[in-house]
């Protein structure tokens, strides 16, 4: 990895380690989503960077891509199961981290029992571990009262694309692919009380840009270029000024006609609740000093 690549990473993972704190002090009881996710949000951009995704704030048996919108309605309710995924990017490359949090306390040990197991998936990352025995090793960490959920994963990251090349499971896969020097991996197990597989729920407004291919409609071309400055990452409606009936119409079109991909919200098929735990490691760099969303 280049030094230019690596202060990049560097400076990304450093705002969402401060992202994360703001979140957790965000979420208190009563709070609308959409501020808790706004406000971390801002403090991306405040540092001079961008989001390198909407900050998804998914509740209970939910457990990736719900971001509010515009007029978003839900509160959090202190027995709330939330989990905050928050993402910078520096120069395209992608800090990726997250958190659960459950105000009154009563599903702590769900969340201890998630960062334990994280804490442990981050240690056995080195150079020529396989994702195979990375993934059979994280599930053999889950506690036997959880399930892992075998249909989510970590992943790589790469310039401009949070999902790049093999997923990185936390169930044995069998995969011979080995981490190498200088990978940039998200390490993220998720577990639940449920059935441990996700299943698609309602759509979760989060959008990506899927093909460059010319639309019609005066609405529609308007609000491709506007996506277009997202760079092929993910986005919300939020982020976009003026969003009202026309633009929403206008966005159903470019689902339908496969220009624009719209992601469902995950949840677990048994309605289990789900916690989630994440950091980004720069494989084998800095003398395993190595933890980008932990180490400033
Ligand atoms: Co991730």
């Amino acid at each position: 990895m280049d030094e230019e690549t690596r202060q990049h990473y560097l400076k990304a993972g450093k705002v969402v380690q401060e992202a994360r704190k703001i979140a957790r002090e965000q979420a208190e009881p009563g709070k609308n989503l959409k501020e808790i996710a706004e406000t971390v949000e801002q403090h991306v951009r405040d540092e001079g960077l961008k989001p390198a995704f909407p900050v998804n704030t998914s509740i209970n048996d939910e457990a990736a891509h719900y971001t509010p919108s515009t007029d978003e309605e839900r509160i959090l309710e202190e027995h709330d199961v939330l989990k905050i995924d928050i993402g910078a990017q520096s120069n395209g490359f992608i800090a990726d981290t997250a958190l659960t949090v459950n105000p009154s306390g009563k599903h702590q040990e769900l969340i201890e029992a998630v960062e334990d197991v994280l804490q442990k998936a981050l240690e056995y990352v080195e150079p020529g571990v396989t994702i195979g025995e990375f993934g059979a090793y994280v599930q053999e960490q889950v506690p036997e009262d959880y399930e892992p959920v075998m249909n989510l994963t970590g992943h790589y990251l790469d310039q401009h694309t949070q999902h790049a090349g093999v997923s990185i499971p936390n169930v044995e896969n069998g995969s011979n692919h080995k981490f190498k020097e200088g990978d940039a991996v998200a390490i993220e197990p998720f577990i639940t009380e449920g059935s441990g597989k996700v299943v698609h729920g309602k759509p979760g407004n989060i959008y990506m840009l899927e093909s460059e291919r010319n639309v019609r409609g005066r609405t529609e071309r308007k609000l491709l270029r506007n996506i277009k400055k997202f760079k092929g990452l993910p986005f919300t409606t939020r982020w976009i000024s003026n969003y009202g009936g026309r633009e929403k119409m206008a966005m159903r079109k470019l689902v339908q006609n496969g220009v624009v991909k719209s992601y469902d919200v995950l949840k677990d098929s048994q309605e289990g609740l789900v916690a989630q735990a994440e950091h980004t490691v720069l494989v084998g760099v800095d003398d395993g000093n190595n933890i980008i969303t932990t180490k400033n």
